[in-house]
């Protein structure tokens, strides 16, 4: 069988909404049909990533400018890219990204109201022009997401309705104006609905539909 998938996908949405449970559900799989997969999370999944991770969610007596968030996601962003992403999927593999540049666009760009064309164009500097393949939108209403959040919140989960209502809007926006490039699911579906939905797509998109 051709091993060479080469396949970026992205799951985006509010804290909460299930991007990582569907995430894990879609790595497994893939790696149960053998597929070669990698599963990553932003920030994260570099060891600069991590430090940038704890600075951007859990420093609360650091002062963080809107501006300033941007170049740190950025930054973390910058080093999975070359360090990571580029090399699998020059390796054929699938890729999936927990958050990637949708939410920059979303949380700094439509949520604490930096420039959308801006934040586009610190986005595209730190990714080298590597766009995901597909990206996955789990759309709950900011309610339930907060319903689903565990105790403890960081610098994100804790902030207004307002500002979670606005990045909403802001990726039901990104998303209506790339329809081919999206694929956005109703997340208060059941987990194994919203899954078999994610497979569906993924398998048709990989040009072997249900594998
Ligand atoms: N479709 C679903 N229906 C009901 N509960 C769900 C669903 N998907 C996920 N959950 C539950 O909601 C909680 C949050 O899910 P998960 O951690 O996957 O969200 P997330 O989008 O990764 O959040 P974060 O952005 O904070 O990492 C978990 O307890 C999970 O079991
Ligand atoms: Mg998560």
């Amino acid at each position: 069988m051709n091993d060479n998938f080469s396949y970026f996908i992205t799951f985006e949405g509010l804290d909460g909404c299930g991007k990582s449970v569907q995430a894990e559900n879609l790595y497994s799989r893939l790696k149960e049909k053998k597929i070669p997969s990698l599963l990553l999370h932003e920030p994260g999944s570099t060891p600069l990533g991590e430090e940038i991770s704890k600075l951007l969610k859990w420093s609360d007596e650091i002062s963080l400018d809107p501006l300033t968030e941007l170049f740190l996601f950025n930054a973390s962003r910058a080093q999975l890219v070359k360090d990571v992403i580029i090399p699998s999927l020059r390796k054929g593999m699938v890729v999936i990204v927990d958050r990637f540049t949708d939410s920059t666009l979303a949380y700094q760009g439509y949520g604490r109201g930096i420039d959308i064309e801006i934040v586009e164009q610190i986005n595209s500097v730190a990714t080298r022009g590597c766009h995901p393949d597909l990206s996955i939108l789990l759309d709950v209403p900011p309610e339930e997401a907060a319903r689903r959040q565990k105790p403890g919140k960081d610098r994100f989960e804790a902030e207004n309705a307002h500002f979670y209502r606005k990045v909403r809007q802001g990726y039901l926006q990104i998303a209506e104006g790339e329809p081919d490039h999206w694929l956005v699911i109703d997340g208060t579906l059941g987990v194994d609905i919203v899954s078999q939905i994610i497979w569906e797509s993924v398998t048709n998109n990989l040009g072997r539909p249900g594998l």
